[in-house]
């Protein structure tokens, strides 16, 4: 999501904190994150969409903490997101810092006051004695043991508390101390849940376009919060679409689009067969023959039975030459090369067809299986990761949706010699 131009000129004047001899200016926190600020409990968990402003949270408590005269650290998933909020801190506190350690990435502040910067990559060095304050800043992606065994007993001696900042990642351990906040019996704890859009600086518009261009359930965690039972499923409503009988041949009138993705090592080549006019899946081979010949040889033989307008191919490595000996014998094979960055939107055009029932599919079980069990992992740095699961395979997956890309393609369509 882009950020609008010019947001920190909005109406947020900054705040100050002026101790006899510093001065140290914030973002004036906007209704949500005062919510979470002014709350008395001693644990806080907060889970928002994406760019709520969670990390500026967490840095204005650490910080109001800090000038006070108490010990606190922060703790990120990583290092290099540790790296942003030490080196924003260290500018937020210029003027109020009497020393510092690199290395340890620690802030001794005028007023005695401590911060450490941690990532929780290793739960051994964040062992330490004695805080007033812990900030883990996007919770739901830390290992449950940098709370368990490292930061809550570090708590105990100064009964000190703990803000947990995140979006969900499923019902982990986050989504159990967020529903322990919402349970009164657990006086200390208090949870929070706010949409993107409970920052009044983020543009509706743009929240608008995500939910238009992402898989619902994705939406629904990264923009809306919800914890989610089976967070990393990305293709819904599969069995539902499964209603097409196999067809034995062209129909007069349609047009075909091919999807290939080429078996490496154990793996298999698949060919699916969209019809493009009724967008049903029509055919599915799966092979894994020795030799590369061999297997353009059957994908050569599909192709005269559809007819296909287009051959869409995966490009990368082996894929490359295949393609070129396919087009030198006539076909109209088109490559897609595979990145982070094109596989996201491919992947997602697939699923948001299955949701809006705008494609069907055969009932075949190793489709519906690897459809299935396919899955999404949110990384840190803000981008999807889509993959079968460990030693799961997804060719079948991977044909469909080269396919389908096809299919939605306009002007794509080369004629067939
Ligand atoms: N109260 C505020 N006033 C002005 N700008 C703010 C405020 N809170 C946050 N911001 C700005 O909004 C942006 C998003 O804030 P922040 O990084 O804290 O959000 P986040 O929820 O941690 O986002 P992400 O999901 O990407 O980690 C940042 O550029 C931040 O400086
Ligand atoms: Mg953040």
């Amino acid at each position: 999501m882009t950020w609008p131009k010019g947001v920190n000129h909005r109406p947020f004047k900054p705040f100050e904190w002026s101790m006899s001899t510093v001065r140290v200016t914030l973002f004036q926190p906007h209704p949500g994150q005062i919510d979470i600020l002014h709350h008395p409990a001693r644990f806080k968990v907060v889970a928002c969409g994406r760019r709520f402003g969670k990390t500026e949270t967490g840095k204005i408590l650490l910080i109001e903490r800090a000038l006070a005269g108490r010990i606190g650290w922060w703790i990120s998933p990583t290092y290099r997101m540790a790296d942003d909020v030490w080196r924003s801190l260290k500018i937020a506190l210029n003027g109020a810092i009497q020393a510092k350690n690199e290395h340890m990435r620690r802030l001794d502040l005028v007023g005695g006051g401590v911060i450490r910067v941690c990532s929780g990559h290793d739960p051994d060095a964040l062992r330490g004695a004695g805080l007033d304050v812990a900030v883990l800043d996007e919770a739901a992606y830390l290992h449950p043991d940098v709370w368990r065994a490292a930061i809550r007993p570090a708590l105990v001696d100064r009964r000190g508390e703990a803000l947990f900042l995140s979006t969900p990642n499923g019902r982990n351990w986050f989504w159990g101390l967020y529903m322990l906040g919402q349970n009164p019996a657990y006086a200390d704890w208090q949870s929070w849940r706010f949409p993107t859009t409970a920052n009044a600086l983020i543009d509706p518009a743009e929240v608008e376009d995500a939910r238009h261009l992402l898989p619902e359930r994705l939406f629904r965690q990264e923009y809306l919060a919800e914890f989610l039972a089976d967070s990393g499923r990305v293709f819904r409503r599969v069995e539902a679409a499964a209603t097409v009988t196999p067809e034995v041949g062209p129909q007069p009138g349609e047009r075909y689009v091919f999807g290939v993705d080429w078996g490496r090592d154990n793996d298999f080549t698949a060919v699916a067969v969209l019809a493009a006019h009724s967008r049903r899946l029509v055919a599915l081979d799966r092979f894994n023959e020795i030799g590369w010949s061999v297997q353009r040889g059957r994908l050569a033989a599909l192709a005269d039975h559809w007819r296909p307008d287009a051959i869409w191919a995966e490009a990368n490595s082996i894929g490359g030459p295949n393609i070129e000996a396919l087009q030198y014998e006539g076909l109209p094979v088109l490559p897609f090369t595979m990145t982070a960055a094109s596989k996201g939107p491919l992947i997602e055009s697939l699923a948001l067809a299955l949701e809006r029932d705008e494609l069907a599919l055969l009932p075949d079980p190793v489709l519906l299986g690897e459809l299935q069990a396919y899955t999404l992992e949110r990384l840190l740095s803000g981008r999807f990761r889509y993959n079968a699961p460990p030693g799961g395979h997804d060719d079948t997956v991977i044909a469909l949706a080269l396919a389908w890309h096809g299919v939605s393609q306009t002007g794509a369509s080369i004629s067939f010699v």
